[in-house]
């Protein structure tokens, strides 16, 4: 913590649209701080958000990652006390979750232990969602453990699908449900 606010880091690969949705939730908050975004990707929209938010972003590659000196010193520099992964496609290296103890949660656009896993992002969960015929989907906020997609739950909200959605729709669907959501948990587990 640096002052008496608590410190969040965004890690997202692309579009970024639920990192902008939680830093606008934060924009006035007493006890939170988001001062860092973190991407694999160079060309990913959500740098361009960051720009546009007037906050700090970092581009790392999935080695240095792994490797993890730049991404120890930089959460270091900024004080991170808590990460949110949003739309973020990299496995989180076990010295992260060891640097941040059930301080690290994740997003998953479905309704958890289903659809997950690797490989089970985007649109390819939704395509599968649609695929199986569910009545219903939905969005799961966990922890992130050493295993994709396995951490402990911590949050479901669910939405009805009907036979005529798309597998764009339920993502329109499922999306609603994630801004409406996630920085409200975000906030109840960073200050817990
Ligand atoms: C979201 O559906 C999230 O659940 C998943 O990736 C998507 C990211 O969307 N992990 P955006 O980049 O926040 O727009």
């Amino acid at each position: 913590m640096t002052g008496d606010k608590i410190n969040i880091a965004i890690f997202a690969s692309g579009n970024g649209s639920n990192a902008e949705n939680i830093v606008r939730y934060f924009e006035n908050d007493p006890q939170i701080n988001i001062p860092l975004i973190l991407s694999n990707k160079a060309g990913a929209f959500v740098l361009q958000r960051a720009k546009n938010l007037g906050i700090d972003s970092v581009v790392f590659s999935a080695v240095e990652l792994k490797e993890g000196d730049k991404i120890r010193k930089v959460l270091q520099e900024y004080a991170i006390d808590f990460i949110v992964l949003a739309g973020f496609l990299l496995k989180i290296p076990d010295y992260l979750i060891a640097m941040y103890p059930q301080k690290i949660v994740n997003i998953h656009p479905a309704l958890l232990p289903k659809y997950g896993g690797k490989g089970m992002y985007g649109d390819h969960v939704h395509k599968a969602v649609k695929a199986a015929g569910e009545k219903e989907s939905g969005i799961t906020i966990h922890y992130v453990n050493e295993v994709y997609d396995a951490g402990q739950i911590i949050f479901q909200a669910k939405v009805q699908i009907s036979p005529e959605d798309s597998a764009d729709d339920i993502a329109v669907k499922v999306h609603a449900l994630e801004y409406e959501h996630f920085p409200r948990v975000i906030g109840e587990i960073a200050k817990s």
